[in-house]
């Protein structure tokens, strides 16, 4: 696999995420690749033809964090965002970005269990649209939504089937009374492979909806599915209802196995506490625990994550000074 720690807080989180995995007994193949804010600053490069290629080659990505300070005029706001992220969901063809919520005690979503399965290649992310006479006051900015029959089928076909291993019920969550088109596509896919599910129990909110519905009933919910940017923010509502941004992981998957899927907590390199051991690992270390599930360390995969659920709760309970390592030690100590 290949381990990318990128800038700030990722090589902290990542390095526990790797002492957790040899805790449960998995002995992975790394190699590490410098990516991200300091790579581009190093090199001038965001994502050289040579090094996706390679990446290309691996089972499996790790990826920690990347991003400039908050505020550094150093790296072009966009430019790692599209380049780098954007670029490897793309051209990795990563097209389900699976992020599951264990709601922590004291949270909003206190002991509810779900997940959003994101769409992660289409949408507004695509990069369609453009911008005429820029600058002046007859400025024109378009940025369409981009929807495929193939997008979309597919995305939903894995909530379901995913559904199908869980609690049996898939919530779609989108915006049809006014996005008609892309709506009307969402909505009758969903349709469709849903009447090829029998089984699983199916509802549809509108995403404005769902925001009350995600705050007022949580444990209403096993799997949602989503368009990409509403996946991305109602997956930041989900985080912070469930204990917060550190505790948050995510699978950007190839399900086809065409290539290697991606690894990554939800949240950023966080430059302010980085080297302090601030840092939260349970999002990295649970991300990790996806990608054993992955690899097909399933076994290993459910002690990783029962071990973060436990820890999770035990740290809620606790009024001790948690750093990074002592986390990740913690966690490993369970397994
Ligand atoms: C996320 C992030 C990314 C996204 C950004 C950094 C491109 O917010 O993974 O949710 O919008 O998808
Ligand atoms: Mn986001």
């Amino acid at each position: 696999m290949a381990v990318v720690g990128g800038d700030g807080i990722g090589p902290e989180v990542v390095a526990e995420a790797l002492k957790v995995v040899a805790a449960a007994g998995v002995t992975l193949d790394t190699t590490a690749f410098e990516l991200g804010a300091a790579h581009y600053l190093r090199t001038g490069e965001v994502l050289e033809d040579a090094l996706l290629s390679e990446l290309a080659g691996f089972d499996a990505i790790l990826l920690g964090a990347v991003g400039p300070p908050i505020g550094s005029s150093a790296v072009p706001s966009g430019l790692l965002e599209r380049g780098l992220l954007l670029r490897l969901r793309f051209e990795l063809d990563l097209y389900v970005n699976l992020r599951p919520y264990n709601g922590a005690p004291g949270s909003i979503a206190a002991g509810c269990d779900f997940a959003v399965v994101r769409e992660n290649t289409e949408g507004p992310y695509a990069g369609e649209g453009g911008v005429l006479r820029r600058g002046t006051a007859h400025e024109v900015a378009t940025q369409g939504s981009v929807n495929t029959r193939h997008g979309v089928e597919r995305c939903i076909a894995f909530a379901f089937e995913l559904a199908a291993a869980r609690r049996q019920k898939v919530t779609l969550v989108h915006k049809t009374n006014v996005l008609t088109y892309a709506g009307d596509l969402w909505r009758r896919c969903f349709e469709e492979v849903a009447a090829s599910h029998p089984g699983i129990e199916t509802d549809y909110q509108h995403v404005d909806a769902a925001c009350i519905y995600l705050v007022e009933r949580p444990d209403s919910y096993d799997v949602i599915v989503t368009d990409n940017l509403f996946g991305d923010i109602l997956t930041d509502l989900a985080g912070a209802l469930s204990g917060g941004i550190g505790l948050a992981a995510s699978a950007n998957l190839n399900p086809a196995r065409t290539g290697p899927s991606l690894f990554e907590p939800v949240h950023g390199a966080a430059h302010d506490i980085a080297g302090t051991g601030k840092a939260n690992p349970l999002a990295a270390i649970r991300s990790a625990a996806m990608m054993l599930a992955h690899l097909g360390e399933e076994k290993a995969a459910r002690r990783v994550t029962e071990a973060v659920l436990t820890e999770q709760t035990a740290m809620a309970a606790s009024t001790r000074k948690w750093s990074t390592a002592s986390v990740g030690d913690a966690v490993a100590g369970r397994l």
